[in-house]
């Protein structure tokens, strides 16, 4: 604001408008006091305008708010990432940065009381060459677990779908098992451990779709994830990309074992111990149903595309299906993902 324009509102302040409100206080005696007020930042402020006083406010904030939380962040971070490289003993409720790197997993670790929940497995067998674990995870407070399927190539070598964090029991599985070679984050949500898996695991390859490696720029991917199998792979496994949702998920399958491999295609939870995960199930009709929850059907944009890819994965012969979220599917697995998937 010029300096003839603010001469020109203290001398309107100062002189017409003083002498109306010295007649308008007769009116009412508190509204010179209102109005002084109102013209305080003006009047007694030494600063050349009311914006300018703004941005003097709003430099404070910055300085006193915004600067402390990014340095106390960046303290936190080589702590988190030294423990995050730590593997986590079998039952163990919470560590400071061990589900994942930086304040991003360290608040979502917080939100992680569940693990009496939904307590860390082992590693179990599946189905032949297809193991998997379940480990505790929140998402916006939702009590959802989430799994980790260990799949055993023709090579010998092993990849990883959806990492989880690693207990010593899972690891020692894992290794007991065969090298592992390739780290996979299926879809856009599927990240979350990725840092301290491929940490724990230097050689193995990392994968993962392409907007997830523009998400995730602090992670060091080695391939896109596409529809296209990695030649290490091509022998075992047929993949399908589900077009049409925002969740960008490729979904596996195996074809010795007629074994469907997913993230977030459905979910299958026939009871829940935390009140609030419950009751969304329930009031989202799908607590003891395999299905999608309504709100998250919102991610499927392109509804027709959607459908069509989900068509293409029916026409897989299926007879089981591995799931993050709640309970494998072992008996009628097909039907159970058709009528799941009917919604779309
Ligand atoms: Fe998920």
């Amino acid at each position: 604001m010029a300096d003839t324009t603010q001469r020109k509102i203290r001398s309107w302040f100062d002189g017409p408008a003083s002498k109306r409100l010295s007649q308008t206080s007769v009116i009412d005696p508190q509204l010179p006091v209102i109005v002084m007020r109102l013209r305080w930042p003006l009047a007694r402020h030494n600063g050349p305008s009311f914006f300018s006083f703004l941005g003097w406010v709003s430099a404070f904030a910055y300085i006193g708010i915004s600067v402390p939380l990014r340095s106390a962040r960046t303290a936190l971070l080589p702590l988190n990432h030294a423990a995050a490289k730590l593997p986590l003993a079998h039952g163990e409720r919470f560590r400071l940065g061990a589900y994942g790197e930086g304040l991003r997993a360290y608040s979502a670790t917080i939100g992680n009381q569940p693990l009496s929940d939904l307590a860390m497995t082992a590693l179990q067998p599946f189905a032949q060459n297809i193991w998997t674990a379940l480990a505790p995870h929140s998402f916006v407070g939702l009590h959802i677990g989430t799994r980790l399927t260990v799949i055993r190539l023709s090579s010998g070598k092993l990849l990883l779908h959806s990492p989880i964090p690693l207990s010593i029991e899972v690891r020692s599985a894992i290794d007991a098992l065969g090298p592992v070679a390739h780290i996979v984050c299926p879809n856009l949500f599927h990240h979350m451990y990725a840092a301290e898996t491929a940490a724990a695991y230097p050689r193995a390859m990392l994968h993962g779709p392409a907007a997830l490696q523009r998400k995730r720029k602090d992670l060091r991917f080695d391939a896109v994830l596409t529809d296209q199998p990695h030649p290490d792979w091509r022998g075992d496994l047929e993949l399908l990309t589900i077009e049409g949702c925002i969740l960008g998920e490729t979904v596996f399958y195996h074809p010795a074992t007629r074994t469907l491999i997913a993230c977030d295609l459905v979910e299958n939870f026939h009871q829940s111990p935390h009140w609030l995960t419950r009751n969304y199930l329930r009031l989202g009709g799908i607590l003891g149903r395999v299905s999608w929850h309504p709100l998250l059907r919102m991610a499927y944009r392109d509804r027709k595309r959607a459908r069509a890819c989900i068509d293409a994965l029916l026409a897989w012969p299926f007879e089981r299906v591995v799931l993050a979220h709640g309970d494998l599917l072992t008996d009628d697995a097909h039907a159970l993902v058709r009528e799941g998937m009917a919604w779309l």
